[in-house]
């Protein structure tokens, strides 16, 4: 009889023992855990974006004084952005190129949001060396395809801002942007 309850005692002092070893070892690990997120979390709040830097991520548009033919330049991300809208008759001389032909070859469909073809958004930067390319402005020369003409070495663009001659290899880029209400719209 003695041997068993010696037997027991050892056996509950036994699982004591692994209870408290586990609480010991749990405690330890809810402490590293604990300890990760402290340093983590500083680390996730140092690589989220402050507020100055999202501004500057996305820019916001008002188009309700851009009349058809007219086109104003605003920046994106620090860099020159057209905000056209194209007359009937722009859309219909860009429509009628067969796109194929092109050197970088798109549709005015594939520039455009559905349903809003008339208003054509691109970066004002030449694909050529990055001059700012004429168009945008009141009376500026639009080159001989109606779009867009970079000064510095002659890329003309046409009315879908896409290369039609000169030495850019690629149409003027279409960033990201949608439509907010029927006037206003958000790049990036
Ligand atoms: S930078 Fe525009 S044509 Fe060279």
């Amino acid at each position: 009889m003695a041997s068993v309850e010696t037997t027991e005692t050892e056996g509950l002092a036994g699982e004591d023992g692994v209870r408290r070893r586990d609480f010991i070892n749990i405690a330890a690990v809810s402490f590293a855990s604990a300890g990760a997120v402290a340093v983590v979390v500083p680390l996730v709040n140092q690589m989220n974006p402050s507020a100055d830097v999202l501004a500057l991520a996305s820019t916001e548009v008002d188009l309700s004084s851009i009349q058809p033919g007219q086109a104003i330049k605003t920046t994106f991300r620090s860099q020159p952005l057209f905000v056209r809208q194209l007359t009937p008759k722009e859309i219909e001389e860009a429509d009628k190129v067969d796109a194929s032909t092109l050197r970088d070859p798109q549709t005015l469909e594939e520039r455009t949001v559905d349903g809003k073809k008339q208003w054509l958004v691109t970066m004002g930067v030449c694909t050529h060396l990055g001059c700012v390319p004429l168009g945008a402005g009141e009376g500026e020369n639009k080159g001989e395809y109606g779009g867009y003409f970079c000064p510095c070495h002659g890329s003309s663009y046409d009315t879908a801002a896409r290369i039609r001659k000169g030495p850019a290899p690629k149409n003027l880029e279409v960033p990201k942007f949608s439509f907010t209400s029927d006037t206003a719209i958000l790049v990036g």
